[in-house]
């Protein structure tokens, strides 16, 4: 009797470290999938308010989009068409401004990154008509943009099969 219940605890116990293991297996193979990502901005940048209520458009800041393989970050000069008057009393157009004064950009975090092992281009994708929201979601909604696209291969690769783009392991890997 004693042999078989000693049996059946570790069995159990065996069954549990299984189970854990399954479980931190899903969480790892989660996080690569890609959760959504949103790191913390040195200028807390709102597109809320940019592309949501004012209606800029996308390439207005990212102007390279449609031309080249990277979309491109506004420089300050662009904030400063407007913020020279508009809401200068603002806490983060205030550090917007400090960062004018001393001629220091801001280091925007990046929120988007693929391997260096892979070849991706912007231009190809929008001239192709393809919408910024269908790889980075709906960014005018979003008071903080964040990663909701997993990036894998599998993800771009089911879009290229779907859409009839080369899925030769070439197209992505130079
Ligand atoms: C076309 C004009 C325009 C441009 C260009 C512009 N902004 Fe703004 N920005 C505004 C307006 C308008 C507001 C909102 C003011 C309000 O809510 O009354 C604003 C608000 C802000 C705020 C404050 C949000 C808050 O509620 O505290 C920040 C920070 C900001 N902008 C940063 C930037 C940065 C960084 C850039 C450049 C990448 C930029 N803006 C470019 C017009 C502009
Ligand atoms: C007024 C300028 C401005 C406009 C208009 C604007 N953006 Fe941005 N965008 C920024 C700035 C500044 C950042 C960096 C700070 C941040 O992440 O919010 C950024 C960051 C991003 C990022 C994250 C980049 C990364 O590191 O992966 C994406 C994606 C993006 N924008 C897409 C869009 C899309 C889509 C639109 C149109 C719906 C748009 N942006 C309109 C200025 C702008
Ligand atoms: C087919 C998917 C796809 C589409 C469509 C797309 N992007 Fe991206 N975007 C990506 C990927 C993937 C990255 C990361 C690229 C890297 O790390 O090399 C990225 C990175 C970015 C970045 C940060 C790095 C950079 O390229 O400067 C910005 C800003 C951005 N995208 C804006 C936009 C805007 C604005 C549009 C629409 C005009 C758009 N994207 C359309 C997939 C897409
Ligand atoms: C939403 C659909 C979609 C997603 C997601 C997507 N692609 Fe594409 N991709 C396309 C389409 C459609 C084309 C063909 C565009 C054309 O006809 O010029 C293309 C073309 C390309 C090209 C140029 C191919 C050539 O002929 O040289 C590259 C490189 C590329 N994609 C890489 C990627 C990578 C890397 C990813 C993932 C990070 C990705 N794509 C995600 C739809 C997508
Ligand atoms: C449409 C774009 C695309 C095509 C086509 C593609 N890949 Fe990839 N591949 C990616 C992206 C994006 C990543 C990085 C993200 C990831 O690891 O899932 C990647 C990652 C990889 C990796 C590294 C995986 C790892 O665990 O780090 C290998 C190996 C690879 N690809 C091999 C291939 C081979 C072989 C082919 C042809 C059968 C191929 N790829 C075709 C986009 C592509």
């Amino acid at each position: 009797m004693r042999v078989t219940a000693g049996k059946t605890l570790a069995g159990l116990a065996l069954a549990g470290y299984f189970i854990l293991a399954l479980l931190l297996l899903a969480v790892l193979a989660r996080h690569r999938g890609g959760e959504p990502v949103a790191p913390a901005q040195p200028v807390a940048f709102p597109h809320t308010v940019h592309a949501g209520r004012l209606k800029l458009a996308c390439t207005f800041c990212h102007v390279f989009a449609e031309r080249f393989p990277r979309a491109g970050m506004p420089p300050l000069a662009t904030c400063m068409t407007c913020h020279r008057s508009i809401a200068v009393e603002r806490p983060e157009v205030r550090k917007l401004l400090a960062h004018v004064e001393r001629q220091e950009p801001v280091v925007w975090q990046r929120v988007h990154t693929l391997p260096g092992h892979v070849y991706f281009t912007h231009k190809r994708h929008v001239r192709a008509g393809i919408d910024c929201a269908a790889c980075h979601g709906g960014v005018a909604q979003m008071e903080r943009v964040k990663r909701v696209r997993p990036l894998t291969m599998g993800w771009c690769v089911t879009c290229h099969r779907l859409r009839g783009a080369p899925t030769d392991c070439a197209t992505c890997h130079k």
